[in-house]
């Protein structure tokens, strides 16, 4: 039995044939504008026809980056996309006929790792996805957790910083400004001003790609090993860490797993986040310590779980 997964993001929509086991049998994307809920719709729809072609599915999973309704139908609010009280699932359903399911990009994601990725043997988990904002699923005793509205996990409106940057959800100091892909463009950004004789290569990579400096061009920068990029997802891996001990204090999981784009940085971020977590966790030495790792299933982990998520 195949189903299909959609993960609609702040920048591309990303689709996929999925078996029952998390294999993805067929992919393709389009981009998106994030401020035309209309183009999104048509992109998906013509996404899910292409994919069916030469695929029987059962159903559509749509995992999209915002809060999603209590019922699983629409979206609330989201802080990146152009969604308020939007009827979502009536709307893809006039150019879909099977059961569509709408789901929380980041549980979907959080959903695949728990079932095929790095946290296929817990029972508890954390997982925080960084892209464009933090992005955040909590699986306790097996089950995702969706709190009474359908909006639980949604880690990254957690407040760490008092009177600390403005977010897309209306508050301040929210923690996915300091630990998302966005938080790294403003720092390269303010990088780019205040470390100046530093920042060489990460204006070549945004000069090559004919754009301003993006949370991109520092992961990349990073990986290569440019100093200055080392710093800036060192910080970032911090905020992941210090933030994570605060949820152990809640929810006390076995494991957290990182993922996301800025994951790809691999060991800086997991390191950086690992000492901040045993910096901040309370207790620390006289308790059990959840693990953290990097994700396992990459880029494709919101179609799998979307895909997968249609069945429960
Ligand atoms: C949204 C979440 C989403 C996350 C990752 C946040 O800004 O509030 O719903 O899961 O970004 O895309
Ligand atoms: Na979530
Ligand atoms: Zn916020």
């Amino acid at each position: 039995m195949t189903t299909i997964g959609i993960d609609i993001g702040g920048t591309k929509i990303a689709a996929g044939v999925v078996d029952e086991h998390g294999q993805v049998l067929q992919k393709t994307r389009r981009a998106t504008d994030a401020l035309d809920p209309e183009a999104i719709e048509s992109a998906v729809i013509a996404a899910v026809a292409e994919l069916r072609v030469d695929h029987d599915v059962t159903g559509v999973g749509v995992a999209a980056a915002g809060f999603v309704s209590p019922n699983r139908d629409g979206m609330v609010f989201a802080p990146n996309i152009a969604w308020r009280d939007y009827p979502l699932r009536e709307r893809l359903a006039r150019g879909i006929d099977v059961p569509i399911v709408i789901e929380n990009d980041a549980n979907a994601a959080g959903w695949a790792e728990f079932r095929f990725g790095a946290g296929r043997s817990a029972r508890s988990m954390v997982m925080l996805t960084l892209g464009t904002g933090l992005g955040g699923a909590i699986i306790m005793d097996n089950q995702l957790v969706r709190g009474a509205y359908g909006a639980a996990a949604e880690l990254g409106h957690m407040r760490v910083v008092p009177h600390g940057h403005y977010c897309g959800c209306g508050h301040e100091g929210c923690w996915e400004m300091y630990a998302s892909g966005r938080a790294l463009t403003r720092a390269a950004r303010m990088a780019l001003v205040t470390d100046e004789d530093r920042a060489g290569r990460l204006r070549e990579l945004a000069a090559a790609d004919g754009t301003r400096v993006k949370g991109q061009h520092v992961t990349q920068a990073a990986a290569e090993g440019d100093p200055l990029s080392r710093e800036l997802v060192t910080q970032l891996g911090h905020w992941v860490g210090a933030g994570a001990a605060n949820l152990a204090a809640v929810l006390d999981p076995e494991l957290f797993v990182i993922g996301g784009g800025v994951a790809d940085t691999g060991d800086l971020v997991l390191e950086a986040a690992r000492a901040a977590f045993r910096a901040e966790l309370s207790a620390r030495g006289y308790r059990p310590e959840a693990t953290i790792l990097l994700a396992e299933m990459g880029g494709d982990a919101g179609i799998v779980g979307a895909a997968d998520l249609v069945r429960y």
